[in-house]
């Protein structure tokens, strides 16, 4: 597993050096109707090729592919979930935007709660790759020459009144529109980027809850289980935080299909608590 994680490293660095060479459109849109980047073709090609060469993992599935891609001869049986680049509709604004992987043991139609490891590379200001691999949340930061330093062990996300709320406030359900309410009413103040990657880094550190609920004609909300809720499910939880439906926890999530999306409500536990049981008493009353 440390073979592959250095070699995504190693591909994320490859990824931050493309951002020169474009910053337009594609002219294409993926599976979710999104209007695909030239940058977020590239980085999946960068990704899928660089594993179909190695041969590290058995199993990949990216958020710009329709299928799973299934390697010839694996040196493991390692399932990968990947989306190449998050957040890029920000690329040709220059706002920070990342790379998100999830690793299992084998297959990648599974519950979150199996992944092995789940990192993120943030290219940002700087270059940070965010790591949770059975050892505890870590943080690195490339330097001049491109290696990746450890500069955080062990992060807990802290007590903070950030909120990060996706969607749009007239298409909110009743109980989230309470939800958002209360953090208002208590303080809360406005973090929301457009990049969930680089929001939910922000969340980490400096705490609170990053949401993009389900909402009157979309009640599935947006946002990926595999590519993106999962993997991030996975640090946030092992930095002491948790992430919900907002009925449930994400990770115990069986996955029906690659495409799958979820409502998401991913931070501190105990604004994951509140949500949880406002839409729990919006049902039973
Ligand atoms: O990948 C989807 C994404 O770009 C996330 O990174 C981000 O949180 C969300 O969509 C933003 O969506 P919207 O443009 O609807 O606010
Ligand atoms: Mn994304």
């Amino acid at each position: 597993m440390s073979e592959l994680i250095l070699f995504l490293a190693e591909q994320g660095k490859t990824i931050k050096s493309g951002f020169l060479k474009s910053q337009d459109k594609a002219g294409t849109r993926n599976m979710y109707g999104e209007e695909q980047m030239a940058l977020d073709k590239w980085a999946d090609d960068v990704l899928i090729k660089g594993l179909k060469k190695t041969r590290l993992v058995r199993y990949i599935a990216t958020e710009e592919q329709p299928v799973i891609i299934e390697i010839e001869n694996p040196k493991n049986q390692f399932g990968v979930v990947i989306d190449p680049l998050d957040g890029s509709s920000l690329i040709d604004v220059n706002l920070a935007v990342g790379t998100i992987i999830g690793i299992y043991p084998g297959n990648v139609l599974d519950k979150g709660k199996n992944m092995i490891a789940a990192m993120y590379i943030l290219y940002g200001p700087l270059t940070t790759l965010t790591l949770s691999a059975g050892n505890g949340v870590c943080d690195f930061v490339m330097d001049e020459k491109g290696e990746f330093n450890l500069t955080a062990q062990d992060i807990r996300i802290p007590d903070a009144k950030l909120y990060a709320p996706g969607a749009l406030r007239k298409d909110y359900l009743p109980a989230h529109a309470k939800f958002i309410e209360e953090l208002e009413n208590e303080g809360y103040k406005l973090r929301f980027s457009g990049s969930f990657v680089a929001d939910m880094h922000q969340i980490l550190h400096k705490g609170g809850v990053f949401t993009y609920p389900g909402y009157a004609g979309k009640e599935k909300g947006k946002l990926r289980l595999l590519f993106e809720a999962n993997p991030i499910g996975k640090i946030i939880t092992d930095a002491g935080g948790a992430i919900s439906n907002g009925r449930t926890d994400i990770l115990e999530m069986k996955p029906t299909a690659i495409d799958d999306i979820t409502p998401i409500y991913a931070g501190g536990k105990k604004e994951i608590r509140l949500i949880e049981k406002m839409i729990a008493e919006s049902q039973s009353g």
